[in-house]
């Protein structure tokens, strides 16, 4: 079993809520940060933990098994690359890394090691993507057609990454869990409103085309009115959507959908074909569905792996496809929103982890 502690690196924005959680569950015994102030905050509210500037000190702590990686994503290759080299198990923000190479550098390093790779698709952990999964898995939609994804703000607004770096990571590693699979095109279109000199896209609009047709839509921005968190699925039999913004009941299943597609084949004309299609507007269903914060059982995951390992439901291999759908959609980005062609990964996605 690997050594219990944990050390986090980055305890900015989002690192001090992995501190917190790692506190909470007994297993904080390290946090390195760049900047002063944040490990003079970091010491008074964790006299426990060592705090340093120093990663070198902390990766070479036998007590310390695992590394949580959450400064920017621009350093995430580097710093999980020098804890892996160091033996440790690592958990890294998402993005995974900057660029394909680099990502699957930190899968093979953590492979050749028989370490565990864990990346932050916190969504993925959400009981109600669970839910989804265990619905779609079961057949309960019928065929799933299509996803339409909203994830929109007034801000974080970010100057080293872009709306699409920032935001959809979320939605694209939710569309390749719930699909099962990877696109084979990736379309996206940005607009620059306040960083026009640097061309940081604050909306971007990204289509994902799947090899049977599937699709899902995803709309990221950090320059919008409302805080919206939406996840529409749309299957034959039924149709469901997710709002993670509603205090409760945030999952509504609607038996909605077009009866008699499969009777286009035999109709006698096009025009006809309005005759054989009905809409279906029936009952709509609110399931029960225990909420627990993602965070902390993206945390408890985590230990988990750590301790048993088990591969983790969001491993360094399905963030690699997230990665590479990532880059496919800054190249079509760049290219004013061209299809961009994906290469199918040798032995495809691997199966989801219940
Ligand atoms: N899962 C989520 O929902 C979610 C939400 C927000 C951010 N994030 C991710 O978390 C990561 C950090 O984002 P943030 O908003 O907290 O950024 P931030 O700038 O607020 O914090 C980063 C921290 O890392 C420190 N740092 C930078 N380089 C370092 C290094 N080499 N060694 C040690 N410390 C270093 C900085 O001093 C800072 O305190 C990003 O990868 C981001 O994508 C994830």
């Amino acid at each position: 079993m690997a050594a219990r502690g944990v050390a986090v690196v980055g305890a900015g924005y989002w690192g001090q809520n992995l501190v917190r959680n790692m506190a909470q569950l007994d297993r904080l015994a390290g946090i390195c940060d760049a900047s002063d102030a944040v490990r003079q905050k970091m010491a008074r509210s964790y006299p426990k933990a060592r705090v340093t500037g120093d990663l070198d000190e902390l990766l070479d702590d036998p007590e310390i098994g695992a590394v949580m990686v959450v400064v920017p994503s621009s350093r995430h290759h580097e710093v999980a690359r020098r804890a892996l080299h160091a033996g440790k198990h690592v958990f890294v923000e998402k993005p995974i890394a900057l660029s394909v190479s680099d990502g699957a550098d930190l899968v093979r390093t953590a492979d050749e090691r028989d370490l565990r790779l864990m990346v932050g698709h916190l969504l993925l952990y959400h009981p109600c993507v669970e839910w989804l999964k265990r619905s779609i898995d079961a057949g309960d939609l019928g065929e799933v057609l299509y996803l339409n994804a909203l994830r929109l703000n007034l801000g974080k607004v970010r100057s080293d990454e872009n709306a699409m770096w920032s935001l959809a990571p979320h939605d694209i590693s939710v569309a390749l869990h719930l699909l099962g699979t990877s696109p084979t095109h990736v379309t996206a279109q940005g607009f620059c409103y306040l960083q026009r000199r640097t061309g940081i896209e604050d909306v971007v609009f990204l289509t994902l085309r799947f090899g049977d047709g599937r699709a899902a839509q995803i709309h990221v921005s950090w320059l919008d009115p409302d805080k919206k968190r939406q996840l529409d699925v749309v299957g034959t039999r039924k149709m469901v959507t997710f709002d993670d913004m509603a205090a409760s009941e945030k999952v509504r299943v609607m038996d909605k959908g077009v009866d008699g597609v499969d009777q286009l084949d035999r109709a006698p004309s096009y025009e006809s074909y309005g005759d054989l299609l009905t809409l279906r507007h029936g009952d709509i269903h609110i399931p029960h569905i225990p909420m627990r914060e993602p965070l902390r059982a993206e945390c408890e995951h985590f230990l988990h792996c750590v301790d048993t390992g088990e591969r983790p439901r969001s491993d360094g291999h399905s963030a690699v496809e997230v990665l590479k759908v990532l880059q496919a959609g800054q190249q079509s980005l760049e290219a004013g929103g061209v299809p961009v062609a994906l290469s199918p990964s040798p032995g495809g996605l691997r199966g989801p982890r219940a």
